[in-house]
């Protein structure tokens, strides 16, 4: 039976990350993956998250199962984390989840079950994830150009343009900051405006909210989310904890499902539970605990979001570094997009041979796309950076 499987496609990020680590090179610079690393190329547990750790270990008396939908005060801190004030449990459903992509996963499930004919529209370009679990699943994609190859930031209009044509029972996925692959996003008012389409279209927003602290700040970051949280009224939210937290491998994420009553939130949380019961049965609990923990906690929480703001603040150091690089080697601003982008990722719109190329001479992975994750940078490699993007006639 097992021989009928056909082959399967690699995930393009995953195997960059194989690639990089089979390559010998002594000097080769890795920025492929979304995942944080410091000046070392090290991806330290945040000492906010060690603390909880401990703390656990020593108070934990059992390891007997938990919530099926997560823990209330897991899904409490998460809930008050994205929307603040905004948050309202009493019509809000929540979910532990297996990661980020746990909670897009499940979201998807949960869309799929309320309309079995739904759509999905997502940004052109996306997560290379997100379209690749939706073909699996089945579900019909439709792209809405984002991106601007030639400016490097939003299309807006033609994003405008593209989802005013979805319909009550699609789904329009977001990108809630630090938008992944390209690092450009939407402003205040350009959220304003994607929810009065929602508004008028009677589509439902899906909101991948991986990066919340990575961009422009904790709050900042969750201000087109809790717009739209404000505004329309049935809202999906799928949050990952894998990079604010530091806790990749622990696979912890949310879902929250805005509702508009309590009656459809007793439905979504029921239709919920069952989506965890039938996909894994009890979500993972340690990462969850680590968040609450340090959410819940005054002096955790103080350390972790000072923390949360160094790693913040030297990723936008390095973007100004790596724009004035350029600009001093260019002697143009072509590269000022850099700086202006947010979250860990730029695409830098290198073409696939120059991609290939960087790899090749100098040792540079990034995606294929030309995804650079900035954080995979130091002082030391900016320089070579940008000599190798301006050699390879970027
Ligand atoms: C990425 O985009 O690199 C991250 O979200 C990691 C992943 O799972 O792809």
């Amino acid at each position: 039976m097992l021989g009928n499987l056909k082959p399967q496609a690699p995930d393009k990020i995953l195997a960059l990350m194989g690639e990089f680590k089979a390559d010998p090179r002594q000097g080769k610079i890795d920025l492929g993956v979304g995942v944080y690393k410091d000046a070392t190329g090290h991806t330290p547990i945040m000492r906010a998250v060690l603390e909880a750790e401990k703390r656990m270990l020593a108070t934990e008396t059992t390891k007997t199962y938990a919530g099926l939908s997560g823990e209330p005060d897991f899904q409490k801190a998460m809930g008050e984390m994205i929307l603040a004030d905004g948050y309202k449990p009493e019509t809000t459903a929540a979910l532990a989840t297996v990661g980020g992509t746990g909670a897009i996963r499940q979201a998807l499930e949960l869309a799929r079950m309320a309309n079995p004919d739904l759509r999905v529209f997502v940004s052109d370009p996306t997560w290379p994830n997100h379209i690749s679990i939706m073909n699996f699943m089945g579900l019909p994609v439709v792209t809405y150009r984002y991106f601007d190859n030639d400016t490097r930031a939003v299309n807006f209009e033609a994003m405008v343009e593209d989802i005013s044509t979805a319909k009550k029972g699609d789904v329009v996925l977001l990108h809630g900051c630090c938008h992944n692959p390209t690092g450009a996003n939407l402003n205040i008012e350009q959220w304003a405006e994607v929810a009065s389409i929602l508004e008028k279209t009677g589509a439902t927003p899906l909101i991948d909210l991986a990066y919340q602290g990575f961009g422009d700040g904790l709050e900042e970051d969750a201000a087109g989310t809790r717009l739209i949280a404000s505004r329309i009224p049935e809202v999906l939210i799928a949050a990952s904890c894998s990079k604010n937290f530091g806790i990749y491998r622990e696979r912890t994420g949310c879902l929250l499902a805005l509702c508009t009553d309590k009656a459809t939130k007793d439905l979504a949380q029921g239709a919920m539970a069952f989506l965890n019961r039938q996909t894994y049965s009890f979500p993972p609990f340690h990462g969850a605990k680590i968040v609450a923990t340090v959410l819940n906690d005054a002096d955790l929480r103080a350390d972790w979001m000072a923390e949360l703001e160094e790693v913040r603040g030297g990723m936008l150091r390095l973007r100004t570094t790596l724009a004035n690089e350029l600009r001093d080697l260019s002697g143009s601003d072509r590269f000022g997009f850099i700086a202006e982008h947010r979250g860990m990722f730029s695409r830098l719109g290198a073409s696939p041979e120059q991609v290939a190329l960087m790899k090749q001479e100098f040792g540079i992975y990034m995606v294929g796309d030309s995804r650079l994750n900035i954080a995979g940078l130091n002082d030391e490699t900016v320089p070579i950076l940008a000599r190798a993007i301006i050699e390879a006639g970027v």
